[in-house]
């Protein structure tokens, strides 16, 4: 059985894109790989959150996991920074991995022109530091987006070079693993490109009715159709692919119907994608608020977690720490 592997940064809640982009697809796989899912909390550092959001930004998350269908019982549901062996294979991947690889990351770069002023070794090495989370479970596959592709392929050139530097198959090359019917890319509300946390443009699991409703009803449209049939501009387009991510197709059919025949009213139809996201989320959102304060549960969830985690990359550390040559006294 293939070994899964994927994390989420623990910064802010978790919107839609996240959900039908990631997490949905994390909780229907939970039978058919051995899965890790796990909070990157070390990562986040990088842009430096105060110390006293760190702690309920990771526990939010964790709860958001929870409450969207992660199974601790099938997967192991971690905290990176509970697991020192990944920041210990971090380390040594370090000295495998050449500064200019990492300052070619589109990422990286990305980062630099943002925010020149915190051009941290953190930020050069993210790379690294993901290729340690993948490799010190072995893992073979790794969900990821467009955006964290590059840095998937990084992990591969990492697993390659130290298997090559070292004359030892430790590391299998991680593949990025497809869900089935594709990639999905959640739009965002604004009618420009994709849903995402600083882009101000998500439907949150956490929103309420009344939240979800605001948002959706202030959602970019157009001034309508002026012909039958006519081809749908993409800020039309985004409000159809959450529908047909949300409601019945006989909603998504009816729209499409009134859309073609000009006699679309998109007061309509937001009212009644408002009303589909809430069917989604809400049930979602009470489960949160339920996680999120039972600390009892969470403490065990993290424990057991941590212990397959650090069993896991235990085992591989000490067949890297071995092919490095440490050795004990
Ligand atoms: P954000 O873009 O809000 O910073 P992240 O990059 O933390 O979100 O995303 C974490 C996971 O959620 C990634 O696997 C990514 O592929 C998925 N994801 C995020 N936004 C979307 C989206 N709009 N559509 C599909 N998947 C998404
Ligand atoms: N960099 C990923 C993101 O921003 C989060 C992440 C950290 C990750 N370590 C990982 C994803 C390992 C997959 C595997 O979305």
């Amino acid at each position: 059985m293939d070994t899964v592997l994927s994390g989420i940064r623990s910064t802010g809640h978790l919107h839609l894109g996240n959900y039908f982009g990631a997490l949905r697809n994390f909780v229907r796989i939970q039978d058919e790989y051995k899965c890790f899912f796990f909070i990157a909390d070390l990562h986040s550092l990088t842009t430096h959150p105060h110390p006293d959001d760190f702690h309920a930004s990771v526990k939010t998350i964790l709860a958001e996991y929870l409450a969207a269908g992660l199974d601790p019982e099938k997967s192991a549901i971690y905290i990176q920074s509970d697991v020192p062996e990944i920041s210990e294979l971090y380390v040594l991947l370090n000295m495998i991995a050449y500064v200019g690889e990492l300052e070619r990351t589109v990422t990286f770069k990305e980062k630099v022109r943002q925010n020149p002023n915190n051009v941290n070794a953190g930020l050069l090495t993210y790379p690294v530091l993901m290729a340690s989370d993948i490799l010190a479970h072995r893992a073979q596959r790794v969900p990821v987006g467009k955006d964290q592709e590059q840095h998937l392929e990084l992990a591969r050139v990492f697993a390659r070079r130290f298997n090559n530097m070292y004359g030892e198959e430790i590391f299998p090359e991680p593949r990025n693993l497809v869900f089935q019917g594709g990639a999905v890319k959640v739009p965002g509300l604004d009618g420009s490109g994709k849903m995402g946390k600083s882009n101000g443009n998500g439907v949150y699991l956490y929103d309420d009715e009344k939240t979800i409703t605001k948002k959706v009803m202030k959602a970019v449209t157009d001034s309508g159709p002026t012909e039958p049939n006519s081809p749908m501009p993409e800020v039309i387009q985004n409000l159809f692919t959450l529908m047909k991510l949300v409601s019945d197709q006989s909603t998504v059919d009816y729209f499409t119907e009134k859309w073609n025949d000009c006699s679309i009213r998109y007061g309509d139809l937001k009212k009644q994608l408002a009303a589909d996201i809430c069917k989604v989320t809400l049930p979602i959102k009470e489960k949160i608020d339920a996680i999120y304060n039972d600390d009892a549960y969470l403490s065990k969830v993290v424990a057991s977690g941590r212990e397959r985690a650090r069993e896991s990359a235990g085992a591989t550390l000490s067949l890297v720490r071995k092919a490095v040559g440490f050795k004990s006294f």
